[in-house]
């Protein structure tokens, strides 16, 4: 409530990139002042043991964290974990330092809970990412850390400049995503196609070692197009999918921001992420960690998507329009949900509504079925 009207009567009329930053200069202090930061963990990070969640080998705390993009040059992981988000993805970060697109490149759409940005991998790069990484933290974080193509580096050094953020970053990180899905890097998008990702992945799984790699991919990809590169993560052995990152689509938005090049996230989104997540499950199973994200608003949303077959679920634009107990909100009426609905565990919930009922050719009894419908609420 308040947030709400400290973002209708203030922050909408601010420029939204100055915004961005004075929240992360805000986040910042939190991090060089560490018993501020601990209470703050304490209040409102996720405690709830029924909350855990193990993927690709690492504890997650809750199975709701915050997407890539938000602290792009991992300054404040520790405060963002700290005001809930059971795992913060750092990046996009590149190889070499670049100072992205032209300002504007951030717009908010208010009236489609929405977000278009061409932000273009703004960075201060891997090495100083890596500085930052190693620090030592006073709260305990699970941080992925979410790399791209360098702009100035043609496709053809694709590879190796992907190599070389793996290499510097991938010993400090939980979990590693190759980010072949922004559409704000000319071509980036194209790495997508099976016989450009393949050996892409391979080198970077090899640079990896035994730091588990994931990748991220865009909602526009055709139907088809998913199942490649989910059939592709599968035949490389990587951890998981990530999906989505934004769209480059516009349907029926109302905000005249939604002219504006760059990719749209938030509410927009939602039914085109979860058909992805849908899609990826039907065809993996759970022989891949799936990652869902994309116009996540509310404890419905993460619910829906665990169900669905996620093992954890992002969000970013959600925080925008919802503030900073965002996370904690849902983690807490994640928990009164679980218990609500007799589960001691998140792993119970997870892929539920792909489960068989019984055995194939019977019919679904009216009880099984009441249970459904009521799962999927
Ligand atoms: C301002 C902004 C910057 C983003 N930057 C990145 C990025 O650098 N790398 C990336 O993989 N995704 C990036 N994303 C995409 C998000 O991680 C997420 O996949 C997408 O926004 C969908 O989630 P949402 O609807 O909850 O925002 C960005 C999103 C926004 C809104």
């Amino acid at each position: 409530m308040m947030y709400r009207l400290l973002f209708d009567l203030v922050l909408r009329r601010m420029d939204a990139e100055a915004v961005h930053h004075a929240t992360i200069r805000a986040l910042r202090v939190l991090s060089v002042a560490p018993f501020l930061r601990r209470r703050l963990y304490r209040a409102l990070a996720p405690g709830d043991e029924a909350l855990r969640v193990r993927a690709f080998g690492v504890h997650f705390p809750s199975p709701f964290g915050l997407a890539a993009g938000f602290d792009k040059d991992a300054g404040c992981v520790e405060a963002l974990a700290a005001f809930g988000f059971g795992h913060v993805e750092v990046g996009t970060i590149t190889a070499h330092a670049q100072p992205g697109n032209a300002r504007p490149r951030l717009f908010r759409l208010p009236a489609d809970r929405a977000i278009v940005n061409r932000m273009g991998f703004n960075n201060a790069g891997a090495a100083r990412a890596a500085r930052r990484l190693r620090r030592p933290r006073s709260v305990p974080v699970v941080v992925g850390v979410n790399i791209g193509k360098t702009k100035v580096i043609p496709e053809e050094l694709a590879r190796h400049d992907y190599v070389t953020a793996a290499r510097l970053l991938a010993p400090l990180a939980d979990y590693l995503v190759v980010n072949v899905s922004s559409p704000n890097t000319p071509g980036l998008r194209d790495l997508q196609a099976v016989e450009l990702l393949r050996p892409l992945l391979k080198d970077v799984r090899r640079a990896a070692g035994r730091t588990p790699v994931l990748v991220k991919i865009a909602p526009d990809l055709a139907d088809a197009d998913v199942d490649a590169v989910a059939d592709l993560a599968v035949e490389l052995g990587l951890a998981g999918v990530i999906a989505t990152n934004t769209t480059i689509a516009r349907a029926g938005l109302a905000d005249a921001a939604a002219a504006e090049t760059g990719g749209l996230s938030g509410r927009p989104l939602k039914a085109r992420s979860l058909e992805v997540l849908r899609r990826l499950r039907a065809r993996v199973g759970d022989r891949l960690t799936l990652v869902s994200a994309g116009g996540v608003e509310d404890v419905d949303d993460v619910w829906e998507r665990l169900l669905a077959g996620a093992t954890l679920v992002q969000g970013y634009t959600g925080m925008i329009y919802h503030g900073p107990l965002w996370a904690w909100r849902i983690n807490r009426d994640l928990s009164r949900r679980l218990r609500r609905h007799g589960h001691t565990t998140i792993g119970e919930v997870i892929g539920r509504l792909d489960r068989p009922a019984e055995p194939a050719g019977t019919a679904e009894p009216a009880v099984v079925a009441g249970v459904r419908a009521q799962e999927a609420r």
